[in-house]
């Protein structure tokens, strides 16, 4: 099991003073993400241990699920590198006026879990760069390898109770389009409520959780989960149609996306709706999430349970609910576990 000090990368861009106390696994990841190999040797003068020592951090890297390549003679190397979160990168993106704590994780259960555990009225960002527990929608796994996707969550309290949610989640989805669109991705879709699409396979997720009073005061917390590089090993287990950012990119031609620029883009994207949909609602969103639905005029079936809805897709109302033509009629479904595909 991992035994890594799980607070050591913890740091806040609301003071002036970034407590990140480097960890001698993450300088010794520093040095091999360039892909290059380094031997024992080198790895011991950086840190001022012996070999033993190293061969010691390097079993933790293995147990976080880091693939290390190790040659005699040669060294140790990661084969392709590794692009790694850094606070400094995403922090030099963001609006330092932002009342905004950046808490980074080189390993966690599940960023969604570590806020709704440290509930608090600020605005909190968690970022991980690997998750043993990542929590899905539907109560599924979000498969979370090390250093290849960005695994995020916001926290954030607001009165408004749950009512606000259904709308929530749905400009949730939207300002991941927004931040991908910022890197020139284009061709991307939303399917209700809030899953990132592209040629009909999952790109990004969003799962919302909230404590509180459903009425007033709530703590809520907004957890993305974007594919950016997915190792074909780490896809194994995942049971729908997916797609990785690297494969975008590729096929639209694109500069690469470093993780570190999406992370500060999601993370910019985010706080600006957050405080706006506070004072609007979804209405002034609906359009914009419209002109991205990937089922508006098609045949849906909507699983609720054992209730199936079948009927043509006529696209969200202001709240945020899809509208259905059934064999009866307009009808409007709301949020909860439901799940929607095409006929
Ligand atoms: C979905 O099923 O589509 C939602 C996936 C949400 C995954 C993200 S990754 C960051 C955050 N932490 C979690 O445990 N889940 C969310």
């Amino acid at each position: 099991m991992l035994a890594l000090n799980a607070s050591m990368f913890i740091v806040t861009i609301m003071s002036d003073s970034n407590n990140l106390e480097v960890s001698s696994v993450r300088q010794i990841l520093l040095l091999l993400a360039d892909g290059n190999f380094h031997s024992g040797e080198e790895l011991g003068l950086l840190l001022g241990v012996s070999r033993a020592a190293i061969w010691k951090h390097l079993q933790k890297l293995e147990g976080l699920g880091v693939k290390l390549v190790s040659i005699k003679g040669r060294g140790y190397c990661l084969e392709g590198g590794l692009d790694l979160l850094d606070f400094d990168s995403i922090a030099s993106q963001l609006d330092s006026s932002l009342p905004l704590k950046l808490h980074l994780f080189p390993h966690i259960d599940s960023t969604n879990s570590y806020l709704m555990r440290h509930e608090s009225p600020a605005l909190n960002v968690c970022l991980a760069e690997s998750q043993s527990a990542g929590r899905g929608r539907r109560g599924r796994a979000w498969v979370s390898p090390f250093a290849q996707n960005i695994y995020c969550s916001i926290g954030w309290g607001f009165d408004g109770g749950v009512a606000v949610l259904g709308g929530l989640s749905l400009v949730v989805g939207l300002v991941v389009v927004r931040a991908l669109q910022r890197f020139g991705v284009t061709g991307l879709e939303l399917k209700w409520p809030n899953d990132v699409l592209y040629q009909d396979r999952k790109l990004a997720g969003v799962l919302i959780e909230m404590t509180g009073d459903p009425a007033g005061y709530c703590q809520v917390v907004i957890g993305v989960g974007i594919n950016v590089d997915m190792a074909d090993d780490a896809s194994l287990t995942i049971t729908q149609p997916w797609i990785d950012l690297r494969e975008i990119v590729d096929q639209q031609k694109l500069s690469r996306i470093s993780r570190n620029e999406l992370a500060a883009a999601l993370i910019d994207e985010l706080v600006k709706v957050l405080s706006d949909y506070e004072q609007q609602g979804f209405a002034s969103y609906c359009a914009e999430w419209e002109s991205f639905n990937a089922h508006t005029g098609f045949m849906v079936e909507l699983i609720n349970g054992s209730n199936i809805s079948s009927g043509v897709c006529l696209g969200v109302n202001e709240i945020g609910a899809l509208v259905l033509e059934t064999s009866t009629g307009k009808e409007t479904f709301q949020g909860g576990e439901i799940s929607l595909r095409r006929r």
